[in-house]
């Protein structure tokens, strides 16, 4: 069995996806999309906290394509990685106000739509990703940025990408209920080929850092474990840094210094709200240090951060699991290797490493003798963010 994930590309998965709408629909399709997937090179659980969060658009993409159906309902189909396929209805938004409910997935398609700033009449769409799912490399953001970006095409509405990702997040939050930051939706709309991009996730400004790294590539290890974000982990943590706030009389902790913790000691601060309280702290400044070391080329540094913040989000912000630190366990004392650290939601999910180009190969035997479970890898090629495409 093969441990690398490679793209299906973005030419198949539209081939695939007009094929499927042709014969359900009985018609061909007249507008399209596509968005891509996306990993976290750091800056994790910072953006609900209005931090730093510095992400990169990987080469996995969601495909959309439809069209009107000259009636007031929408008519979903999607293709499952395994081929299977799933499908939905609901209300068109120009007649009627939608809800959240089941199928699950469809959520995230009905969140984007209602979200939409125009009402929209009936279509029907079909739905193609190579994206992988439950890998906290952000299906769901690709999903609703490619939604959203379809909708662009279909309606002649072109929505400001920054104005779409706060969209599309404002749908995740309402439909299937995550409370996530702006992170994910953001990279996946504005992601520019061969850049990571900074985010300040108060101003919503970005830069984007070139990713020269020379003789080292980042290689993204999918631990295979899957991990969750609409369980009660996520929220608890975004609750625990609000109270940190709102305790120290801040707007967010992108407000606070070191300084602060002892204050919300004196405090007699919950010991737990104190420790997520530190991460962010700490994460929103190691982000800009890694930006800027990524600048000056001093990928040193950046490995040196890497591990710190894995350190963190093990210990204090407490989002790892055995099978992620184990990943870090094995990787860091391997020949080439700069730094690694999990990335995402956390919970499962994948670790990034930054290794040497000439002993990737080396190191993912490393990885497949020794980690308990079935890693996939991938070498990730930072690429561009949604876009409408030309039938
Ligand atoms: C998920 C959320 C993001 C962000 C990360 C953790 O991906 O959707 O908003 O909080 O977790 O950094």
């Amino acid at each position: 069995m093969s441990h690398d994930a490679v793209p299906v590309g973005e030419a198949t998965l539209l081939q695939q996806a007009c094929d499927k709408y042709q014969s359900s629909f009985g018609r061909a399709a007249v507008a399209a999309s596509s968005a891509p997937g996306r990993v976290n090179l750091i800056g994790e659980h910072v953006d609900y906290c209005e931090g730093y969060v510095l992400p990169v658009a990987i080469p996995f993409v969601t495909v959309v394509v439809g069209g009107y159906n000259d009636t007031d309902e929408c008519h979903v189909i999607s293709v499952l990685a395994n081929g299977d396929v799933v499908s939905t209805a609901f209300p068109a938004t120009s007649v009627a106000k939608l809800t959240p409910g089941e199928p699950a997935w469809a959520n995230y398609v009905k969140g984007t739509v209602s979200k939409f700033p125009k009402p929209v009449q009936g279509f029907n769409m079909a739905i193609t990703s190579d994206v992988p799912m439950g890998a906290g490399l952000s299906s769901s953001a690709s999903l609703e940025v490619a939604v959203c970006t379809f909708l662009e095409v279909l309606t002649g509405l072109t929505v400001d990408p920054v104005e779409k990702a706060r969209l599309c997040q404002s749908a995740e939050h309402e439909f299937p209920g995550v409370p996530c930051g702006v992170m994910d939706q953001y990279i996946v709309s504005m992601a520019k080929k061969d850049t990571a991009l900074l985010i300040d996730c108060r101003s919503f400004g970005s830069t984007h850092v070139p990713m020269k790294t020379g003789d080292y590539v980042v290689l993204v290890t999918n631990s295979n474990v899957k991990h969750k974000l609409t369980g009660s982990e996520y929220p608890q943590r975004r609750a625990q840094c609000e109270e940190a706030a709102s305790r120290l009389g801040l707007p967010s902790l992108r407000s606070a210094k070191t300084a602060d913790l002892e204050r919300l000691k004196q405090m007699n601060c919950d010991e737990l709200v104190l420790r997520r309280a530190q991460h962010v702290i700490e994460e929103i400044e190691r982000t800009q240090q890694v930006a800027k070391s990524f600048r000056e080329n001093d990928l040193e540094r950046v490995g040196r951060l890497f591990y710190e913040s894995h350190e963190s989000m093990s210990k204090l912000m407490e989002i790892s699991c055995p099978e992620l630190d184990e990943l870090v366990r094995i990787i860091r004392p391997a020949p080439g290797v700069l730094g690694a650290r999990m990335t995402g939601g956390g919970f499962g999910g994948c670790v990034v490493t930054l290794v040497k180009k000439d002993q990737v190969d080396n190191l993912k035997k490393l990885i497949l003798s020794k980690y308990r479970g079935d890693p996939v890898f991938f070498v990730c090629q930072p690429s561009d963010g949604a876009k409408g495409i030309k039938l």
